[in-house]
């Protein structure tokens, strides 16, 4: 039995595919029954629930021989850094009372950073809580930015002809695609074959963007929400 959290998610949905293809047990965590609808149709037991809440995911837990565990977030929340803590001191919790053996985490390029990184900093603070934990094994994958996340960008892209983000635009940015790291994650939920806390990045095959427009200059290209970064560039993740 495999517990994965964010099972209609980007990357927690095509895990869950591919261990039922497999031929697993899965339980897929999500805080919809209809959303889960679709995995449940596919074999999946669906685990409808709150994450930060403790005793419910502990019994999502409960028995499994390995779970998949990401952090979801909400980046409109006024107490991102609180939602965060109490999301992760749940899951922690939830892992030591399940005596759940391996966990395969995802993590991002840059929690390796204890700040300076924006939103990343939760999931270094994360980190720090799963090392902590004894008993348990852990696999962080370290990932670059998801290859799919960029095609929120198209609209604007399309309609401006430009894009806008947080990032230097000199930064070199690690992506990769969803289904990569799913393959990654399904591959290390079936084997376990790892002790204690081991991290692997994931960094796509080599490839990176930069946000800078080819053959221009920082002037050229900075946004005043990137200018803020400057002093820190260049760098992943974003400031
Ligand atoms: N985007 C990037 O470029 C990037 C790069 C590296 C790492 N990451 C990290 O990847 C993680 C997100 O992974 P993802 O993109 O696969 O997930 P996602 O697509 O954002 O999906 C989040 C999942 O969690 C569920 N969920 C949200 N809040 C929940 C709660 N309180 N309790 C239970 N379930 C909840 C959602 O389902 P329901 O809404 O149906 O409940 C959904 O299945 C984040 O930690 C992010 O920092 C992202």
């Amino acid at each position: 039995m495999i517990t994965v959290m964010g099972a209609t998610g980007n990357t927690g949905g095509q895990i869950t595919e591919r261990l039922l293809d497999a031929g697993e047990r899965v339980r897929a965590v999500g805080r919809s029954a209809s959303r889960l609808a679709v995995l449940e149709r596919a074999g999946a037991e669906p685990r409808v629930g709150d994450s930060s809440d403790p005793a419910f995911l502990t019994e999502a837990f409960r028995g499994a021989d390995a779970v998949y565990r990401l952090m979801p977030y909400d980046p409109r929340s006024s107490d991102y850094l609180g939602d965060q803590r109490r999301l992760g001191e749940s899951i922690v919790e939830s892992i030591r009372d399940a005596g759940v053996g391996h966990v395969v985490a995802l993590s991002s390029v840059g929690a390796e950073q204890p700040y300076g990184t924006g939103f990343i900093v939760s999931l270094h603070a994360q980190e720090q809580r799963l090392r902590a934990l004894a008993g348990t094994d852990i696999l962080a994958l370290r990932a670059g930015s998801f290859f799919e996340v960029f095609q929120e960008a198209l609209g604007l892209i399309a309609e401006e002809g430009i894009n806008a983000d947080t990032v230097a635009p000199d930064a070199r940015i690690p992506m990769i695609a969803t289904g990569d790291i799913a393959e990654v994650a399904a591959e290390a939920l079936r084997a376990r074959d790892w002790e204690g806390f081991v991290v692997r990045e994931l960094l796509g095959s080599a490839t990176s963007v930069t946000p800078r427009r080819p053959g221009s200059s920082a002037s050229e290209s900075a946004s005043p929400s990137s200018s803020t970064c400057s002093s820190r560039t260049p760098r992943w993740p974003p400031c």
